[in-house]
C-alpha cells in the first residue's frame, strides 16, 4: 500500500504582509539535528525565504545534544540576533535560555516542536495527532489483526507524544476488541535509525520474530527497523508506517518494504515560519487563529 498524504495545521496560510524592509535583521535558527533529511529540507526552505525577505540566518545543528543546543542558543543571544527560531532537541529544558533571550528583547518562535514552560512568542507546526492517527489507521488497514510493535519517536520531543496519542486513537478499539495485541512499546532516542535498528532486533528476538506490524513514528526510525526486518527475511512481510516522505522511504514504499509514509508540506511550514520570524523581528502583528498552553502561557499559533 502506498500512502502520501498532505496535511498541515498551519494550512491556513495567509497572504504575505511583511514589507521588504527587513535589512540587517538577524535570525538564529537552532536545529535539533541536521543529520536527519527532514530538517535539511526545513533549513533550506526557511533560509531561502528569510533571505528573500532581507534577513540573515545563522543556522546551527545540535546533532541531538541537549547541552550543545543550549550553548548554541546562548551564542546566538550574544551575537545579538533579533529572533530565535528553535527546533528543540528537548522541549523541557529551554526555559532558562529562553528567559535570557527575552531579557535581551529577542523574540522566540518554536518551530514544529513545542517548547514547554518557556516565554514563546509563537509556535507553528502541523496537526501532529492527526499524523499519528493516519499511521495507526494505515497499519490497521494493512494488518487488521495480529501482533503489533509500537516504536515511538524521541522521548524528548513533544511531537512524539502527539503522534502516539493519534496512533492510539486509531488502534485502541482494535486492541479492546482483541483483534490486535501490542507486544512491545519502545521510544527511539534522537529518532535515529541506528537506535531503531537495535530496538527492532531486540524486539524480534524477544518475540521469536512473531511481529505482524510496526507502528514506526517517522521514516528514519522505520528505516532502521526495516534493516532489522531485512536481516530476518521479514521486510515486506511486516506492515510498517513512517512519516516525512524522505527519499529513502519513498524508495522503500516503491520496493514494498515500507507500507506508508505521511507527507507533510514542509515548504508551507518553513515559508510561513520565515515570514513570521521577520514579522516578529519588526514588531509587526502576526496572524494567529489559535492558542496553546505550554505550561507558562497561552502561546499564539496558526492552524
Ligand atoms: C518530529 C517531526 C517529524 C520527524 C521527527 C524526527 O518532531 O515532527 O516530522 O522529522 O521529528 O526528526
Amino acid at each position: 500500500m502506498k500512502k502520501l498524504v498532505t496535511l498541515l495545521c498551519a494550512a491556513a496560510i495567509g497572504a504575505m504582509s511583511t514589507a521588504a524592509s527587513a535589512d540587517a535583521l538577524k535570525i538564529g535558527m537552532a536545529i535539533d539535528d541536521l543529520r536527519l533529511e527532514r530538517w535539511q529540507k526545513d533549513r533550506d526552505i526557511f533560509v531561502a525565504k528569510a533571505e528573500m525577505l532581507g534577513a540573515e540566518v545563522y543556522v546551527q545543528s545540535a546533532n541531538g545534544n541537549e547541552q550543545t543546543q543550549i550553548s548554541q542558543i546562548e551564542n546566538m543571544i550574544s551575537q545579538g540576533v533579533d529572533v530565535l527560531v528553535i527546533i528543540p532537541y528537548n522541549g523541557e529544558v529551554l526555559s532558562n535560555v529562553i528567559r535570557d533571550a527575552k531579557y535581551d528583547g529577542i523574540k522566540v518562535l518554536a518551530y514544529d516542536r513545542l517548547i514547554n514552560n518557556a516565554d514563546l512568542d509563537f509556535y507553528l507546526s502541523f496537526d501532529n495527532e492527526k499524523v499519528g492517527q493516519m499511521q495507526g489507521e494505515a497499519m490497521l488497514k494493512a494488518q487488521p489483526e495480529g501482533r503489533y510493535f509500537l516504536m515511538g519517536g524521541a522521548p524528548t520531543d513533544n511531537n512524539a507524544k502527539m503522534f502516539r496519542a493519534g496512533q492510539m486513537k486509531a488502534l485502541q478499539p482494535a486492541i479492546d476488541a482483541g483483534k490486535i495485541e501490542v507486544v512491545g512499546d519502545q521510544w527511539v532516542d534522537s529518532w535515529l535509525a541506528e537506535n531503531a535498528l537495535k530496538i527492532m532486533e531486540n524486539a524480534l528476538t524477544a518475540n521469536d520474530n512473531k511481529i505482524d506490524a510496526v507502528v514506526a513514528s517517522n521514516d528514519s526510525t522505520a528505516g532502521g527497523a526495516i534493516q532489522a526486518l531485512e536481516a530476518q527475511g521479514l521486510a515486506g512481510k511486516v506492515a510498517i508506517s513512517g512519516q516525512d516522505a524522505d527519499l529513502a522511504a519513498v524508495r522503500r514504499i516503491a520496493a514494498g518494504t515500507q507500507t506508508m509514509t505521511v507527507y507533510k508540506p514542509i515548504s508551507l511550514l518553513a515559508n510561513k515560519a520565515a515570514e513570521i520570524a521577520v514579522e516578529l523581528a519588526l514588531d509587526e502583528d502576526v496572524e494567529t487563529n489559535a492558542m496553546l498552553d505550554n505550561g507558562m502561557k497561552e502561546v499564539p499559533r496558526l492552524c
